[in-house]
């Protein structure tokens, strides 16, 4: 078969891949008109919500161009760099990309970090500029940026609206004329067309009847409904139980054919069986795994507790049935002194994070204390050894440790030329070590640099977003693990350490960060029946200290009248009582505080 094309859509975060992929839908004939709704690819109530894409997802359209029928393997892809992940997993399944570009904003940094990935997998890339009904729009000026980029002919780039549906028939038939059909061998590094089943796992859900269901692009042979089948990697059987494309809703077709995308519904219940990666290939006939990709490490880490400890299993059913469909998400079990039991969760990044606590909540009606985020260090310890420390609550105290090391990024912005100023005071305020910078185009300047990730986790997007009015565009990647100035910072409430207050902080932002913490703390614990002291200490020696005068609270008003001496008694028992509970320190820290201490 000659007639599938597979392709997604890559572009910056909001440049309109999802609108764009409506119109593709819609003329396609995919969808009814009257069944149409905006980004209609994106499914789940919280990215329709949140107006993003979280979850990659796969599309089949049939196209007639003259006498000729096609099919179009379309996958959505999420814009958002917590999930490049899914990305370059959508694109190791497709032969071309179209690198969308936003007409009103032109090339912007996330722009560039989807294309390295899709050059990495040789893809066939179609320049197209998008939203050219917007009244701002310059559709010349990023052709400019384009041809630049690409060292493209200026013919190549198509401009269209995703909105309007302008340029989007000129599109199709450019994905078909110019995206190679999968079956010509060597498209892609590794992935030759063999004749016995070779098909890519790049995706998966789960269904609680029909139990694992995994999306799979066929690089060779073909799947049957009822073929036994087996994971090349873990050696895993089990039978096709149902065969079918995404259209977008899932079609029983009860056959994938080689260079097809599709998917098999299991049966399988057990968590872990099946991984993003691996190949699916058959009984009878095994070919070996195709080359499959691995396993991202968690950017951030997470302390997850139920607030109610009744809640303990139903969290962790909750995080076992999520993880069953976001393979990037990890989860191990943690207790401590003041939460009870608990579990320490590890994310792509703060979005990735605020999606899945959200899901909990919803999906699973949980009330959540979700722990400040922290990131992986490196502890050398006073002999010499290693280990990894996820968590603040672990980092060791002053003088216990030879040194630490922590991760740095990598990180490029794109913005007006105007603010190269203000670039420089937020580089120092973040410690960014710039290693280039050139004229973009125009007037605008792209700056290469390395910081550390403690440090892009402090703000640094807002702000740069807010010293830039919106303009500048960052994007990022974990780079190398760097020896580290920091210090574990921690709250004391009468003396008391809380360790689910405790942070990793840069020594040299010490002083700041104590006071700030105080202050946050101060002003979010309610007043209690005795005085409650607050300090921030670290480096083995309190930082900032804060007090919180007792509640006042008169004894004596149910007395009616005046007998003073009885008054006098009453006040002399709170007094005892007031004093009694300073000795003994009790403070209760409501679960509020928890939330609002670690909400950064
Ligand atoms: P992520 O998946 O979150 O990266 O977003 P996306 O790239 O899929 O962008 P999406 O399609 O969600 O569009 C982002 C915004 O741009 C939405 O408000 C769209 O309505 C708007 N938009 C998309 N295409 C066009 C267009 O051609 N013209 C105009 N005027 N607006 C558009």
């Amino acid at each position: 078969m000659n007639s599938i094309r597979n392709f997604s859509i890559i572009a910056h975060i909001d440049h309109g891949k999802s609108t764009l992929a409506d119109r593709m839908l819609e003329l396609t004939g995919t969808i009814e008109k009257r069944k149409m709704r905006e980004q209609v690819l994106d499914r789940m109530d919280l990215e329709r919500e949140r107006g993003i894409t979280i979850k990659m997802q796969p599309v089949r359209m049939d196209y007639v161009l003259g006498s000729m029928s096609y099919v179009l393997n379309l996958i959505d892809t999420p814009g958002h760099i917590d999930f490049s992940y899914e990305v370059s997993r959508a694109l190791t399944a497709v032969e071309g990309a179209i690198l969308l570009v936003d007409a009103s904003q032109g090339i912007q940094a996330q722009t560039l970090s989807v294309l390295e990935l899709a050059r990495a997998q040789n893809l066939k890339i179609i320049p197209v500029i998008n939203k050219i009904d917007l009244p701002h729009a310059d559709p010349e000026s990023v052709k400019d940026e384009i041809v630049k980029l690409l060292d493209c002919d200026r013919s190549e780039i198509l401009a269209v609206s995703g909105k309007t549906g302008k340029g989007v028939p000129e599109l199709l038939k450019a994905v078909v004329e110019r995206i190679p059909a999968p079956e010509l061998p060597g498209n892609q590094p590794g992935y030759q067309v063999t004749k016995s089943l070779q098909a890519l796992i790049f995706d998966f859900s789960y269904d609680t009847h029909r139990g694992i269901i995994l999306f799979l692009r066929l690089f060779g042979g073909q799947i049957n409904r009822l073929d036994k089948l087996k994971f090349a990697s873990s050696g895993k059987e089990f039978g096709a139980i149902e065969v079918g494309v995404f259209k977008p809703d899932e079609l029983i077709t009860n056959k994938l054919e080689s260079g097809e995308i599709g998917y098999v519904v299991t049966g399988l219940k057990e968590p872990g069986v099946a991984r993003i990666g691996d190949t699916i290939t058959s009984q009878k006939l095994p070919a070996p795994a195709l080359p499959g990709y691995g396993r991202p490490d968690p950017v951030v880490w997470a302390s997850v507790y139920p607030e109610d400890q009744g809640d303990f299993v139903t969290l962790r059913q909750a995080l076992e049935r999520l993880s069953l469909s976001d393979s990037s998400l990890s989860f191990e079990e943690e207790s401590s002194g003041t939460l009870g039991r608990g579990f320490r969760c590890g994310f792509l990044g703060m979005l990735h994070m605020e999606i899945i606590t959200e899901r909990l909540k919803r999906e699973f009606n949980l009330s959540l204390i979700v722990a400040s985020p922290t990131i992986t260090y490196e502890i050398e310890d006073l002999k010499g050894l290693r280990s990894k420390v996820y968590s603040a609550i672990y980092f060791p105290d002053e003088g216990a440790y030879k040194s630490v090391y922590e991760p740095w990024v990598n990180i490029r912005i794109i913005a007006p030329s105007q603010y190269a100023g203000a670039l420089q005071v937020l580089f120092h305020e973040h410690e960014v070590i710039q290693t280039n910078i050139e004229n973009w185009s125009g007037e605008r300047v792209s700056v290469e640099g390395e910081m550390p990730l403690r440090e892009l986790m402090r703000g640094f997007f807002d702000e740069l977003k807010s010293i830039s009015s919106g303009y500048a565009s960052l994007s990022y990647k974990i780079g190398d693990m760097r020896a580290a100035d920091i210090a574990r910072l921690d709250l004391l409430v009468n003396d008391e350490r809380i360790a689910a207050f405790s942070r990793v902080v840069s020594r040299r932002r010490i002083e700041t960060e104590a006071n700030s913490a105080a202050d946050k703390l101060e002003e979010s614990i309610p007043k209690q029946m005795i005085e409650v002291k607050i300090q921030a200490k670290a480096l083995g020696r309190i930082i900032a200290a804060r007090r919180k005068s007792a509640l006042r609270k008169d004894v004596t008003d149910y007395l009616y009248g005046g007998d003073i001496t009885r008054k006098m008694k009453l006040r002399e028992k709170q007094k005892k009582g007031k004093k009694k509970m300073q000795a003994r320190g009790s403070v209760s820290i409501p679960h509020e505080v928890y939330l609002k201490m670690t909400k950064s």
